[in-house]
Formats: structure tokens, sequence, C-alpha cells
């Protein structure tokens, strides 16, 4: 178990069950160990970054993804509140997008298709009739490099993966870079940067699916969304373009139980699976986009955002079939994603604000997840 310090101090067994205790031991640390290997044999990593509270993300390299987020609850005990899996080949034999970094392009794009400066290009229909989160082999299925960065926030550790011009059906070599920064202030910072030698529509997000409890519904969780609009959708989850109010149903303007109104929104298989456009003083400014709260433990998630939108996804499709980490059966809105993003299929919606990323431009976006308890 290789171990790298990158300034900060080891770890040691500052792990459960005192995140106070932690505190005062240590300011923090990054360790990596091996993870397994992809089918074609290529090693995938796992950083585990722990701050000096005791907080802990663990990020793998295989999809830059989000694999433990240990926080504490009111009494001062960590609890994992992301889903996900134990060990590399339960991931490989596919899952729902835990934790992972989506793109080149979240969420859907009709009929996989879109006209860029007049030509026209077809992406995947992993989604049929749609193209999801960057298709067959998104960068979620892609082994990223990664390297330990400094940051006097906290522990960080950046992922790297360039995909080729072409791949998925994208145009443009797409150079990405992913900062986690797990900071002294108990939130987990992800960093976003991508360049291009071709213009290209780029939308990237994390995809973490949030259970502040740990186990059971998250119908009971308490949710607010900075947002006094969403991107309605039509039954195979492509924007129809409008931007409209939201109503008693969609509202998350006041803090809401998730299920007080989530049998409202039927279809196959019903419930949230909207993009929010936020409220924002200045675009491309860090705001707060959205609270959620959970009393048995007393944990909040705060999570603030340069995006327009954030996916609300409250676990729909989970039906008790993936089995995930310590065993555990996910169940029918077992989590919540909320992504941060623009708006889903902006590529097919001039009005929406714009993701196409050209030649000497830089895509950025920084999202924070705040952990805390009341
Ligand atoms: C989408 C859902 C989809 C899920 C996949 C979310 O971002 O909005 O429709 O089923 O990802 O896990």
């Amino acid at each position: 178990m290789a171990c790298v310090a990158a300034g900060f101090l080891l770890a040691g067994a500052a792990t459960e069950p005192s995140a106070i205790a932690a505190k005062k031991r240590n300011k923090g640390s990054v360790k990596k160990e091996a993870f397994g290997k992809t089918k074609d044999g290529k090693a995938v990593e796992a950083y585990t970054l722990v701050n000096k509270n005791g907080l802990k993300a663990r990020i793998i390299t295989y999809g830059a993804m989000l694999t433990e987020m240990h926080v504490p609850d009111k009494d001062g005990l960590l609890g994992d509140v992301v889903l996900g899996h134990d060990n590399l080949e339960n991931y490989l034999d596919g899952h729902p997008y835990f934790g992972v970094t989506t793109g080149r392009v979240a969420n859907r794009i009709a009929k996989g298709k879109f006209i860029l400066d007049g030509k026209e290009y077809t992406l995947a229909l992993n989604n049929d009739p749609n193209h999801l989160h960057g298709g067959t082999e998104g960068i979620d299925k892609k082994v990223w490099s990664a390297r330990v960065s400094r940051s006097k926030a906290g522990p960080a550790v950046a992922f790297s993966y360039t995909s080729p011009d072409g791949e998925e059906g994208y145009p443009g070599r797409l150079k990405m870079k992913v900062t986690y920064t797990l900071t002294d202030d108990d939130e987990l910072q992800i960093e976003y940067l991508a360049t291009t030698d071709k213009a290209t529509p780029v939308n990237l997000t994390n995809h973490a699916y949030w259970n502040l409890a740990g186990k059971g519904t998250i119908l009971d969780h308490v949710l607010q969304i900075n947002a006094d609009h969403y991107t309605p959708v039509d039954a195979t989850g492509i924007p129809t373009g409008e931007i409209l109010k939201v109503d008693d149903v969609m509202s998350f303007i006041k803090p809401t139980a998730i299920g007080a109104r989530i049998d409202k929104i039927t279809g196959e298989p019903g419930g949230y699976d909207h993009n929010y456009c936020l409220n924002k003083k200045e675009s491309g400014k860090l705001s707060l986009a959205a609270r959620v709260e959970e009393s048995t433990s007393g944990r909040v998630l705060e999570i603030f955002t340069t995006e327009p939108g954030i996916q609300l996804y409250t676990g729909n499709f989970l039906d008790g079939t993936e089995v995930g980490k310590g065993g555990q059966k996910y169940e029918f809105r077992n989590a919540l994603c909320l992504e941060a993003q623009h708006f889903p299929d902006s590529i097919n919606h001039p009005q929406f604000p714009n993701t196409v990323l050209r030649q000497k431009q830089k895509y950025t976006q920084t999202t924070i997840h705040k952990f805390s308890v009341r």
C-alpha cells in the first residue's frame, strides 16, 4: 500500500468513530492504494483524502469516481453517505453511474444527434431513443491518471483524461482535469477544467448518489433548491425547450421533504428527474444551489456551484437489484443525485446557456459539497 503524503500528515488510524478525536491528531492526508484492474489489464488506484477533522473521501481513477464519503452525524460518528461498490469488479459489471465524473456531455442528447457549425454529428443511443451521459463508453468508464496536488485548503488529488477526437462520436480532442479537494472547512470541492482543439459540446458533472442517513429511502430528506424555474421534459427525458416556473409539485424553494409530493410526478417510473434553472445574481459565479437535511443523523449537505443548473434525480430507477457496499441492497429511491450542470440537451436548444467549447477557450466549473450537522 503506497502512501503519498504530499505535505499532509498521514491519517494513521484516524477513521471511525470519532471525528473530533481525529481533529486533534492530524492535519489531513492523501493515501493511494491499488483498486484492481480493468478487463483489459489497466491498473486502477484509489485515493483516500482525510481532512483535519477526520472527514474522508475516496476517489478511484476508474471514472474519476467518488466511491466513499464519510461525514460525521450529530454525535460525531462518521458514516458513508454515498452509494457505490466495495470493489472494482462490481463497477465493471455495470452500475447506474454511482459517483462518477459524467461526460463528455452529461444527461441526454435527443436521438444522439446535433448540428455544430453546419455539420451533423451522431452519437451512441445508449438510452433508447437518446444518448445519455457521454455514450456507451463515456468518461465514467475510462481510467484517468491521478496526481496528488498541493492545496492550502486541504488534501487534494487531480484526475486527468484526454478524450481523443471522435470518441463516442464527439468532435475534438478534449483534455479534462477534475480536482477533488477535501477542505478543512468540511467541503468536498470539485473543480473541472477542459480544453479542446475543435468546437465541441461539453457538460461535465459528478453523479454521486447521496443518502445522508447512510441507508433507507430518501423520501424524508428535506430538500431546498434555489430555483424558480425548471426545464420540463418529454416522456424520454428530453427537455421540451420550455423554461417553466416551478409549480407546487416541482418547487423546492421552501425546504420540503422529497416524498411530500413525489407521487404526483407520474410516468415510468415517475419521481423527480429534472433540471432546475438556478437563481443566480451573476452567471458563472459560485452560489448556493441546494441544501439537503436528514433529521435522524442531523447531517446537512449544501451544494454551491458555478453552473446554471442542477439535475434532481431521486433514484427512481433503483429497484433492489443493485447490491452495493457491505451487501446493502439499493432499493427504489434509496438515494438522490444533485448534478450541477448546464441544462440537458443544450446543444439542441439555442435558448439554453451555451455548452459549446471552442479552440483556445477554457471550460471551468467549481462545485462545492459542504457538510455540517444541526
Ligand atoms: C438521469 C436519469 C438517469 C440517471 C442514471 C440521471 O442523471 O437524469 O434519468 O436514469 O442519471 O443513473
